[in-house]
């Protein structure tokens, strides 16, 4: 029997190669790494530890699909309680392309290394369970702990970074990382400037302008230069990370309803994010935006639940498609002292007339300042009616 196993090269699903042999009886394990853009010594780490450990490993490339879903969440401005989701979005794509090498080896079952407590379970399940195939969670159903990981791992001689596996749980693609667990799970624990890598202090850098063009709502170039998404995303990875944009450190609710204390770097997904806001902010009318919240909300909390492919994400997306036709022009941002913000914007669809709004001007579209005069009397009305009988009934 051969189990295909989520495959990271960390401490988690390293001890899942013995333990499932050894507690669960599987003849093979093979090791699925998804290439959904990590970083390249990432890769290089995971080959190593899988080739010490024995274990044939595939690596599928889905680093273009997902930076295409990527690029969807910023047209749906997606964010869960104040951060870009990250490791929500590339789960569903990581745990298809691992269901694909199972049933393509015929494999038995497909594993996770993901704990009990977290999210990730669900997400890669949601997906692995629309199989036959049997699934196994080693760390949640044998109730590992990474105390006992990093002891199992030292006693077993597996190849683990530093011998510890690293003081925290790290998890990376091309949209966010996020770093958990050991002293950071304290959420009063001021975390070392190290935890960061994407990030430089912020601050340091000189104060730069950073134009970004948009058509239908996607990015697709920098300062005029056109790039494909996952270039365009590594590069401002880079840029906005030198700035040190791009920081979380947050109280997170989780799906199963813990609160946990969670670190994440996310530098070109708050650039775009904040680009493309701006942009609908000078496109879209009053009641899109409005509108457009609600369902961005839906359409992040889908994601975050680590399903994008609910149907009623389709139906949102055909909302979002709908709105963003119009969503194509530029925005300036600023990098200035760790922070971004847009200082210009720039679309031939602008829902915006410079002359309407102007100070400067007397009449548009035959419309003239004392046009608002009747708005203006009738303005709040109704409130004034409603305090004067809240008055008369003071007095009585
Ligand atoms: N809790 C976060 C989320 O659900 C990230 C979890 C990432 N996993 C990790 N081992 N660091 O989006
Ligand atoms: C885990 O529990 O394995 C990582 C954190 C999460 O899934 O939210």
């Amino acid at each position: 029997t051969t189990v295909a196993l989520a495959f990271s090269g960390g401490l988690d699903t390293t001890v899942c190669v013995p333990l499932l042999k050894e507690e669960y009886g599987y003849d093979e394990v093979i090791g699925v790494t998804v290439d959904v853009g990590q970083p390249a010594e990432e890769f290089e780490e995971a080959e190593e530890t899988a080739d010490a450990l024995g274990v044939d490993t595939y690596v599928v490339d889905a680093k273009s699909e997902f930076a295409d879903l990527c690029l969807d969440a910023v047209r749906a401005n997606a964010d869960y309680q104040g951060y870009p989701l990250g490791t929500a979005l590339a789960r569903p794509v990581i745990a298809q392309s691992i269901l694909d090498v199972a049933l393509e080896q015929g494999c038995d079952a497909v594993a996770h290394g993901c704990t009990g407590k977290g999210n990730d379970q669900l997400r890669f399940e949601a997906v692995w369970r629309a199989s036959d195939l049997d699934v196994v969670a080693p760390v949640r159903e044998l109730g590992l702990t990474r105390d006992w990981e990093s002891e199992y791992a030292a006693e077993h001689d597996l190849p683990v970074e530093g011998g510890n596996g690293g003081d925290w749980s790290i998890d990376t693609n091309l949209w966010s990382r996020s770093v958990e667990g050991d002293a950071l799970e304290d959420p009063n624990y001021v975390p070392p400037e190290d935890i960061y890598e994407w990030t430089d202090t912020p601050g340091d850098a000189e104060t730069e302008l950073v134009e970004i063009t948009f058509e239908e709502g996607y990015p697709v170039a920098v300062d005029g230069s056109e790039m494909d998404p996952v270039t365009l995303v590594e590069h401002l990875n880079s840029v906005a990370g030198a700035h040190g944009v791009g920081r979380t450190d947050m109280m997170e609710d989780r799906m199963l309803g813990l609160k946990v204390r969670e670190n994440y770097e996310h530098p070109a997904a708050t650039a775009l994010l904040t680009a493309h806001e701006a942009l609908e902010g000078l496109v879209l009318t009053h009641e899109e935006r409005q509108f457009k919240q609600q369902v961005d909300a839906q359409w992040s909390q889908k994601a975050y639940e680590g399903l994008v492919m609910a149907p009623l994400v389709d139906a949102l997306e055909g909302f979002i498609a709908s709105t963003q036709e119009r969503v194509t022009g530029t925005v300036t941002l600023k990098f200035e002292g760790g922070q971004c913000r847009p200082v210009g914007r720039d679309s031939e669809y602008a829902t915006y007339s410079e002359s309407a709004a102007s100070f400067d001007t007397e009449t548009v579209d035959g419309i003239a300042q004392e046009d608002a005069t009747g708005v203006a009397k009738y303005h709040g009305f109704q409130t004034r009616l409603a305090n004067s009988a809240k008055a008369k009934q003071q007095e009585a």
